[in-house]
């Protein structure tokens, strides 16, 4: 009898742990902090461009770059943290209409990055013009995300 207890409870942590590894967050509020965090970096990044685009800091290519390059790595990281079953319920603003709807929502994230690839190659090429119209590309595709899917 104490065998099989013992094998039982050997089962169930092994277990445990594998159920972690495939999930890649052990609870949903690592995943509601992780993404929250990574949107936080984004947001305080975007702000940074967003205030020389509106003229009241200075335009540097260098500055402005990075902070380009910064978010298009960051815009690639967040998504699976958003989608993780009953990361919906917490400490969150997601809508539960993202896990409803993960289609929807993939859209919009690779909607996110495509338009950060671009500021990126604005970035690059130094063209103040061009880089403009792009901020406000990628500025609109945070909105129709948020909108669809943030409370608020
Ligand atoms: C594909 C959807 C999606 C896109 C695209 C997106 N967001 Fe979000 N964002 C969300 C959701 C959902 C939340 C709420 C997260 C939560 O509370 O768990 C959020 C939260 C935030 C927050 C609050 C973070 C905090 O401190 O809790 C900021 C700031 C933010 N987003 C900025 C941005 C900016 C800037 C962009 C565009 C560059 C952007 N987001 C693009 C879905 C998105």
């Amino acid at each position: 009898m104490k065998g099989i207890w013992k094998t039982i409870v050997c089962f169930a942590i092994v277990a445990g742990f594998i159920g972690s590894a495939y999930a890649q967050f052990a609870r949903t509020d690592d995943a509601i902090k992780y993404r929250q965090s990574v949107m936080f970096l984004i947001g305080q990044h975007m702000g940074r461009m967003g205030a020389v685009v509106k003229g009241n800091q200075p335009y540097n290519r260098e500055d402005f770059l990075r902070n380009a390059v910064l978010v298009e790595t960051l815009s690639k990281l967040p998504w699976d943290s958003f989608l993780l079953a009953g990361s919906d319920k917490g400490q969150t603003q997601m809508k539960s209409e993202a896990l409803e709807n993960k289609g929807k929502f993939e859209v919009a994230a690779q909607n996110l990055e495509t338009e950060m690839a671009k500021l990126v190659s604005a970035a690059n090429s130094g063209d103040f013009n061009a880089i403009k119209a792009q901020f406000g590309a990628v500025g609109k595709s945070c909105k129709n995300c948020h909108s669809q899917f943030r409370s608020r």
